[in-house]
């Protein structure tokens, strides 16, 4: 149980009685009113199998009212929620640590429109993403953030943990991207910011305040996205390289060769493809070296666009930034690439417990804290691996162990935290900070940005129950 391995103290919140589970019924219907054991169980578990909940119940509304009856409810009997998008996260955010109702969005799921000359789409919090993708692209549009999780996570998952991915270089974050929002706050109140506006600067922009703020602000309901044109060519590279300082020397020349078709620039060192070779059997299209890097390109001329990315590689072959390397255009070599990057993030789960850290650093120690790990962990680690969004400054590093242990758990925290802070970097790039990370927000936030986190939450949820143990630690 979560509250035990990270010894938290239950919160004085109400306990769901046999009344409030018919008031639920009565709003929604027995059937979107989980509460037997075995089918409430997979909603209290997170992807990384890290943290686990004590929920009784699970709530599965089907539209903004519903949300709002629900909230409405709970804020006066002072019951605590715990929304729930996909359940992709990777910080324990979207599953309770005590008896907090769960309330999942995935019965939310109605595309409202797309306007395929803006490229604006709205939809409900629930939509997967890679429905929405696949919706959009057959009307020319691609959706403007792509992850691993695609096929799991909600769009309203994406927009509260304002989720990064794969091509935030060249799109942007979802701050941007994202229109409007409809949100319902903790007394049930449904804050209508659903403008699919480019240009909107009516007095404060409400969305941002839900965008990244992983439910504990407000339940976000639907979304107005801006999707970017789908692109006529793409190209994907796979590189092998020798060493860290390369891989900048070679990024420093993507940007400069590739320019404006440029949509992805990954890294992943030698222990997270072999991980994803040796784990799950992914083939590996290139021989074993240190580094990897992943080039891709989104343009409008297919010939001219592999031509640049060809002329990169014989470039960058030559003067030995790149020691080998293939370069794709067919959907099923890309995708097999692809594949290889995307499922690092499962590869250790196979043989063990991941610690997992998600950190922003500036890019000449971008890869610092990888070695620095492998020697202080030493042989109690089964793989200390380093993969990421270089473009993005953002490096994920996985340190695999047969089995959680809190000893290995005091060798790496807070050093790591210290250490990215010493660097200036952020301790958290993309997953956000959930229940795994209050204890260390303050090592990337001052006590008076803390501040005013703190009021920003009282205001909005007096009674504390939206997301609670999640974000915001309880003494700054
Ligand atoms: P959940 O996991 O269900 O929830 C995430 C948080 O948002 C929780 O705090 C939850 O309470 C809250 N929440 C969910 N829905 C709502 C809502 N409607 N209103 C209010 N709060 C809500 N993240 C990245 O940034 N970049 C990546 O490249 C990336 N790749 C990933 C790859 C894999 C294989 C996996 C498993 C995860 C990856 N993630 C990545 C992490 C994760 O943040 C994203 O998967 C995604 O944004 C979470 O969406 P979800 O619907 O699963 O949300
Ligand atoms: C990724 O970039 O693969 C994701 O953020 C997931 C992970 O950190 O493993
Ligand atoms: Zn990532």
């Amino acid at each position: 149980l979560s509250s035990e391995k990270y010894n938290i103290k239950r919160k004085d919140f109400g306990t769901i009685k046999s009344s409030d589970v018919s008031y639920f019924k009565s709003i929604l219907n027995e059937g979107r009113v989980l509460t037997d054991e075995n089918d409430v169980m997979p909603y209290n578990i997170d992807w990384i199998k890290n943290c686990r909940g004590q929920s009784t119940v699970v709530l599965k509304p089907q539209n903004t009212e519903e949300v709002s009856a629900i909230l409405k409810y709970c804020n006066e009997k002072r019951l605590a929620v715990c929304p729930q998008g996909g359940n992709t996260g990777l910080v324990g955010g979207s599953v309770p640590v005590f008896d907090e109702i769960v309330l999942n969005f995935s019965l939310m799921n109605k595309i409202e429109s797309l306007d395929d000359v803006s490229g604006a789409l709205i939809c409900e919090a629930g939509c997967i993403l890679e429905n929405l993708d696949n919706y959009v692209r057959e009307r020319g549009l691609i959706m403007p953030l792509d992850l691993g999780a695609k096929g799991s996570c909600h769009i309203g998952g994406n927009a509260s943990t304002n989720a990064g991915g794969l091509r935030l270089l060249r799109y942007g974050n979802l701050h941007g991207s994202i229109l409007g929002i409809e949100a319902v706050k903790a007394d049930g109140t449904v804050i209508d910011c659903l403008r699919a506006l480019k240009k909107d600067n009516t007095g404060y922009h409400l969305k941002h305040l839900f965008i990244g703020s992983e439910g504990t602000l407000g339940f976000v309901t639907k979304v107005a996205v801006h999707c970017p044109v789908l692109p006529k060519a793409v190209n994907l590279g796979f590189f092998g390289v020798e060493n860290f300082e390369n891989i900048l020397k070679l990024y420093k020349s993507a940007k400069s060769s590739l320019g404006e078709i440029l949509s992805a620039f990954e890294m992943a060192d030698f222990d997270s493809i072999n991980s994803t070779v040796q784990n799950l059997n992914l083939p590996n299209p290139i021989a074993d070296y240190p580094f990897y890097v992943l080039v891709e390109t989104h343009g409008s001329d297919d010939a001219h666009d592999s031509e640049k990315l060809s002329r990169f590689l014989s470039k960058e072959m030559e003067s030995g930034l790149i020691v080998d390397g293939t370069v794709t255009s067919e959907p099923s070599k890309m995708q097999t690439i692809w594949n290889l990057r995307e499922s690092i993030a499962g590869a250790g789960l196979v043989v063990g417990y991941v610690f997992k850290y998600d950190v922003s650093i500036p890019l000449k120690n971008y890869y610092d804290l990888v070695p620095i790990l492998r020697k202080k962990v030493g042989d109690k680690a089964l793989i200390v691996c380093g993969y990421g969004h270089v473009g993005d400054g953002n490096i994920h590093i996985n340190v695999t162990v047969p089995k959680y242990s809190q000893e290995i758990a005091s060798v790496l925290e807070p050093y790591i935290f210290e250490e990215v802070s010493k660097l200036n970097g952020s301790i958290s790039a993309e997953h956000g900070i959930g229940f795994r990370k209050p204890k260390y927000i303050h090592y990337s936030k001052d006590k008076s940005a803390l501040q005013l986190m703190k009021d920003l939450k009282q205001l909005m949820d007096p009674n504390g129950i939206l997301n609670p143990y999640k974000v915001l630690p309880d003494t700054i």
